[in-house]
């Protein structure tokens, strides 16, 4: 019970790893949001998860959403302890055919939803005086960049300085900002990219999938629990001293 009486807000919980790390932190003994802008899948997974899980309508895009779910918690909770910027999105298109509204879309929620949700939490953490905790979802993506891949790259390359400077900033009121970057973890996500990376490559659905398992030196994907024990150490007092890294999740594929 690592996390007993903390309140934990997770963005883009609903599903995938966000939903494992809820898992995790109930687990622990935390309270936990299920926040997402899938409000139905949201409450569908509150419900599964347990009475200490509610579910939150979040949009990270969305100034207001984002107030509204800070206060949302504060009011069901006493207040945030645990922020986790977990909500992403994903798209593929060689560099001659990246459409603005695609760059404009995975910027807003990827790293505009990521900084800003910092802010409210940090906002509301500083006034409750008991500092606190931020993980922020980076990928290998943010490490180096992939010739189909250029605006994700790009985005994860973004949280991944967030990280850095928001880390400096806030530890001086005692809150730790780290981030995790995964590799390639099994799950609807990767579904949808493998879809992806089939039209653009013409191949098979589930062949690049088969590729990317094999290559990683661990010798399979990841998948969501593989990172839950990184997510609940970087928010326990085990990891107070540690400010502004980037962890590699990933079964080998990115040293550093
Ligand atoms: N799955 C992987 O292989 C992998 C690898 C590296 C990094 N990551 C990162 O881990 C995190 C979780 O990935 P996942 O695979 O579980 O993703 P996922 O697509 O399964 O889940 C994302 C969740 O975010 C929610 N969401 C989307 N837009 C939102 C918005 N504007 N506001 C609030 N919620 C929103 C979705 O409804 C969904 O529930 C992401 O940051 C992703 O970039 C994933």
């Amino acid at each position: 019970m690592r996390l007993a009486g903390k309140s934990a807000i997770i963005t883009g919980s609903a599903r995938g790893i966000g939903k494992a790390f809820a898992k995790a932190y109930l687990l622990e003994g935390a309270t936990v949001a299920i926040a997402d802008i899938n409000l139905e899948a949201a409450e569908a997974t509150a419900t599964e998860l347990g009475d200490k899980a509610y579910a939150v309508r979040l949009d990270v895009t969305d100034g207001a959403s984002i107030e509204a779910a800070v206060k949302a918690v504060e009011r069901k909770a006493g207040g945030i302890d645990i922020l986790i910027n977990n909500a992403a999105l994903f798209d593929l298109a060689p560099i001659v055919e990246i459409e603005r509204a695609s760059y404009d879309r995975l910027f807003a929620v990827n790293v505009a939803g990521t900084l800003f949700m910092m802010q409210a939490a940090a906002r509301s953490m500083i006034a409750r005086g008991k500092g606190g905790k931020i993980i922020n979802m980076a990928s290998q993506a943010g490490r180096r960049g992939e010739g189909l891949v250029a605006v994700y790259c790009a985005t994860k390359a973004a949280v991944i300085s967030l990280t850095q400077s928001a880390g400096l900033d806030l530890i001086k009121h005692r809150i730790n900002v780290n981030a995790i970057a995964p590799g390639v973890v099994d799950g609807e996500h990767w579904d949808y990219v493998d879809a992806l990376f089939a039209r653009h490559e013409n191949r098979p659905r589930g062949e690049k999938k088969k590729i990317v398992g094999a290559s990683v030196p661990y010798g399979r994907m990841g998948r969501a629990e593989d990172l839950t024990g990184m997510a609940v150490f970087l928010v326990s007092d085990d990891a107070e001293y540690i400010v502004a890294q980037t962890y590699n999740v990933d079964g080998g594929q990115w040293m550093s």
